[in-house]
């Protein structure tokens, strides 16, 4: 269910506005039609309001036919990250009601439109507790700006409806289906060549193709495995090509090497990477971004059964290299890997970018508000890092060390899939170096999402289950270059 709130932009309050906020750096002026009666510097001081970003101090008004009420929100420092906390307060704090004016404080105002819409987020199968808020009027805002903020918040939305979806009805076909549709969605330039086309692979075509990998890891499952591409081209000639490759694995038991219930259960995001491409690609000609783009989801289920894959077998990935699978639960490097070395041998990218919920091991070592970048590329890192900072999925550069490379050694295939022991650990970074040797001499980044791409917590931009990470900070380094 994307987000069901509407959001509008208009130059003055609506006259029925029953619900009205104000930032609190902003004087209450004559126009906004509301008499709170006391000066609102005296307002603040008697609730003691410091004017935090996320604080609100609540008035009752007289309105037309009734009591209103004026939402006095603070904004902090006015940073980006403030307006953020401060939009998600506001638009949390309108649940079930019909609507709500907000006078949009200075500053950027697309992460504070995006903020609040991403706060109406909810996902629920069955009857919905709280509604949002139904609309949200943006007062005094720029148009373009709440615009770019709508098209962003919906993206994010999208990737979490995907990941939310239960795997019983999340299949790669169906995931297939839904990356068509994004295709389909988008406005074809007046002659212009702007749009996005699809291609899927279906399991007999991966056989064909060479994907090991992905054949691999989808064998177990009744499921069969999909590659899906969706190729954006910008109305404009593009100078630059970047490949992004999604991790879509639509339910991970961890196969053979089954893993523990506690663990299993939120294995239905372990295709967030994907989703999150899925929904980037389904953006970037509304946001009209600049630069060609090719998305490729490598879908499976990990499932056990008497047709999946042994630990002990070796496979032999697209463009011929082996490799022994000793864990099974390791799967996302292996569908990665095909579509890595497929993208260099055929798609000339200038730069790419792997994003996957790939190890446990990252969520140790950057908790669940930071992911993890590794990239062969200095420059590519920073921008990534920079554009993660501006658009609040954060991310943190990793490094890959030369020396763990060894611990992939296999005695009998080109490489193996795991690290058996721990000589050198560190499990984010080994899975790392695995996929850096299939991204050839290219410019590759490689995010590694598992501690992010789901949330505990219902609270901020954030709401429980699914996250939508990668999504705000790839279309930020794609369309602000
Ligand atoms: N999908 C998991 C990683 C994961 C774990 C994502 C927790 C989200 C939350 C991945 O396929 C996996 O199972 N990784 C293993 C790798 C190990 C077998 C080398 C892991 O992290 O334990
Ligand atoms: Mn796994
Ligand atoms: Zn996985």
């Amino acid at each position: 269910m994307p987000i069901e709130t509407a959001a509008l932009v208009v130059a003055d309050v609506p006259a029925d506005a029953d619900l009205l906020a104000v930032p609190y750096s902003s004087e209450l002026n004559p126009a906004l039609a509301v008499d709170l009666h006391v000066p609102v510097a005296d307002l603040l001081a008697h609730y003691e309001a410091k004017g935090e970003a996320g604080e609100i101090v609540e008035v009752p008004v007289a309105r037309e036919g009734g009591v209103g009420r004026v939402l006095l929100y603070g904004v902090g420092d006015g940073s980006p990250r403030a307006l953020r906390r401060a939009a998600a307060a506001v638009s949390r704090r309108a649940r079930g009601r019909e609507g709500i004016a907000v006078v949009v404080p200075d500053g950027d105002v697309t992460v504070f439109a995006e903020a609040a819409l991403l706060a109406c987020y909810f996902f629920k199968i069955g009857t919905p507790g709280k509604k949002p808020v139904a609309a949200i009027t943006f007062v005094g805002a720029d148009e373009q700006g709440v615009r770019r903020g709508r098209i962003l918040a919906r993206a994010v939305a999208l990737a979490r409806d995907l990941a939310n979806t239960p795997a019983s009805v999340k299949t790669p076909a169906w995931l297939a289906d839904r990356a068509v549709e994004q295709a389909v969605g988008q406005a074809v330039g007046q002659g212009g060549g702007q749009g996005v086309t699809a291609r899927v692979w279906d399991e007999e075509q991966l056989k064909a193709g060479g994907f090991g990998g992905l054949v691999a890891v989808g064998m177990g499952s009744a499921n069969p495995p999909r590659l899906i591409q969706l190729s954006y081209t910008p109305a404009e000639p593009a100078t630059r090509h970047v490949v992004l490759v999604g991790k879509g694995i639509t339910f991970d038991s961890g196969g053979l090497s089954l893993k523990p219930t506690a663990n299993m259960k939120t294995q239905k995001t372990d295709m967030a990477g994907g989703a999150a491409v899925i929904a980037v690609l389904g953006a970037l000609a509304e946001l009209g971004a600049p630069v060609r783009v090719t998305g490729l989801i490598a879908s499976a289920e990990n499932m056990p059964s008497g047709t999946a894959q042994r630990p002990s077998d070796v496979i032999t990935q697209y463009g011929g290299r082996t490799v022994e699978v000793l864990n099974t639960d390791a799967e996302g490097r292996l569908v990665l890997a095909d579509a890595l070395a497929y993208a260099d041998a055929e798609l000339d990218p200038d730069v790419v970018v792997d994003i996957a919920t790939l190890t446990g091991a990252i969520t140790v070592a950057l908790g669940r508000d930071v992911g993890a970048v590794y990239s062969t590329d200095d420059d590519l890192a920073k921008q990534l890092v920079d554009a993660g900072q501006s658009s609040d999925d954060k991310l943190w550069r990793m490094p890959l060390i030369e020396d763990y490379a060894a611990g992939l050694r296999s005695s009998i295939a080109d490489l193996s899939n795991v690290e058996i022991g721990s000589t050198y650990g560190g499990g984010s970074i080994t899975a790392a170096l695995f996929l850096r040797e299939f991204a050839g001499k290219r410019s590759w980044a490689h995010l590694d999402i598992a501690g992010v791409g789901r949330s505990t917590v219902d609270e901020g931009v954030l709401a429980k289950g699914a996250t939508g990470f990668g999504v705000r900070v790839l279309l930020e380094w794609l369309t602000k270059p």
